[in-house]
């Protein structure tokens, strides 16, 4: 891009009001990586060369404030929805709707995307915790869940009022939020990290969610009774999986529950007998894949 382009992106920016509209979140969001990665970036790249630097730091200045600008727009919203999602106690279909004013939730996708911006200022705090816990060889470090899938995990699990959905290695409690306000049912999260713990447990407490529940304990060590729909972003391997593998099938012999996995883990609990595929066209880990115990 040219300087004149630059200028001319940086004065149809201040000037387009569909971009100050609340419901524009995703026009909002292009805007503001737009700004990020082609107009602030391009900027540095010219300043070193040039001879008018004034020129060029007057431009980068007008387009941190039209970002910020942006942003801000976003963080109200957010302020707003949580309010909403406070007082309404939207669980359900509500919910869903609410996003799709915003994003559209219907696309076929499967990566991280707008959703996943959409939902993160929705859901999380702030200031993300640090990990504080060195992991074992075989656990797996955090990596969130998509968005997108839990809304297709919130789909294909087909919940019934009666279940108690768990998250096995819950992370920063993102999956266990969702899937409550998606569905109604009571969720819990287990999670290892005691940052991360306290983090889910304090978002969830910060959208009046008291259905939600995050313990800080080893899967291995985990309290599954009332667990009826399993949910695992393949949070650790080998042993350690054998191991949480057992003691959920130990559960089955007490009632039917569901297994959903996403990542490589599927391949590994598509080996367990008890068990049968009911989706076994999503034997993949870039699927989400439901299995039922016998
Ligand atoms: C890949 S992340 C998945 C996070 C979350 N389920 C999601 O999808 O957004 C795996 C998580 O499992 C946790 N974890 C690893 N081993 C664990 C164990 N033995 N018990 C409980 N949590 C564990 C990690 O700390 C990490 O937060």
């Amino acid at each position: 891009m040219t300087i004149f382009e630059l200028q001319l992106y940086i004065a149809e920016t201040e000037k387009n009001p569909a971009l100050y509209q609340e419901h524009e979140f995703d026009k909002r969001i292009e805007a503001i990586d737009f700004i990020d990665f082609q107009v602030l970036g391009r900027i540095d790249e010219l300043l070193p060369g040039t001879d008018q630097p004034d020129q060029l730091i007057l431009l980068r200045n007008r387009a941190e404030k039209v970002k910020a600008k942006l942003e801000e727009i976003d963080v109200t919203l957010f302020q707003q929805l949580q309010q909403t999602i406070k007082a309404a106690g939207y669980t359900t279909n509500g919910f869903k709707n609410l996003v799709n004013e915003y994003v559209d939730t219907s696309s076929e996708e499967t990566g991280y995307d707008n959703l996943d911006i959409f939902i993160n200022g929705l859901s999380h705090l702030q200031t993300m915790p640090e990990q504080t816990r060195e992991l074992e060889p075989e656990m797996v470090y955090y990596q969130k869940t998509p968005a997108r899938i839990v809304f297709e995990l919130a789909e294909k699990a087909h919940f019934v009022k009666e279940d108690i959905f768990f998250d096995i290695g819950a992370g920063l409690g993102q999956v266990a939020i969702l899937v409550h306000l998606l569905t109604g049912i009571p969720t819990r999260g287990i999670e290892l990290e005691p940052a991360f713990c306290d983090y889910a447990g304090d978002c969830a407490a910060a959208l009046c969610l008291p259905d939600v529940i995050f313990t800080n304990v080893d899967a291995r060590e985990a309290d599954y009774s009332e667990g009826t729909v399993f949910f695992m972003f393949t949070p650790f391997r080998g042993e350690i999986m054998q191991e949480v593998l057992a003691i959920l099938k130990k559960e089955s012999l007490q009632r039917k529950i569901k297994i959903i996995t996403y990542g490589p883990c599927t391949a590994r609990v598509a080996l367990e007998s008890w068990l049968y595929f009911a989706t076994p066209e999503d034997n993949n880990m870039y699927k989400l894949a439901v299995f039922n115990s016998y």
